[in-house]
């Protein structure tokens, strides 16, 4: 009996540690966190922010994503700050694939 109370608790415990708690921006659906103010205002001008976040990587990959954007679909020039943030931004919350959906 009390065997089975403890393993409640661990799995409870586990189950609450894997929970995603972070916030997520009604507007654009991402996850609020530094930067996103730099995403509002560059990128979901064009396409939802679920879109942008279908793929995802490590700073390389999102810096080469932005320079795609610049080269092939009308991104303006970034002050090198708010690439900075933007970069960190999209490495640090969408570094892998996820199955996110865009139309949520
Ligand atoms: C001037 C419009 C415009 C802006 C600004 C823009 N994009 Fe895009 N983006 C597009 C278009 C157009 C597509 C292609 C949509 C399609 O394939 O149907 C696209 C597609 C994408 C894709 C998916 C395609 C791929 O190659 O993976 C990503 C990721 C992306 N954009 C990221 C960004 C990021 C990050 C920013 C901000 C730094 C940004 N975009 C700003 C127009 C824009």
């Amino acid at each position: 009996m009390k065997k089975s109370i403890w393993i409640t608790l661990l799995l409870a415990a586990v189950l609450h540690a894997e929970g995603d708690t972070r916030q997520i921006d009604r507007v654009t659906g991402l996850v609020v966190d530094k930067g996103l103010e730099d995403i509002k205002e560059n990128c979901t001008v064009c396409h939802p922010g679920r879109f942008i976040v279908v793929n995802g990587g490590d700073r390389k990959f999102w810096r080469y994503k932005i320079s795609v954007m610049q080269r092939g679909f009308g991104l303006w020039d970034l002050p090198e700050d708010t690439k900075a943030r933007i970069v960190d931004y999209l490495s640090r919350n969408y570094a892998q694939k996820r199955n996110v959906s865009i139309d949520r």
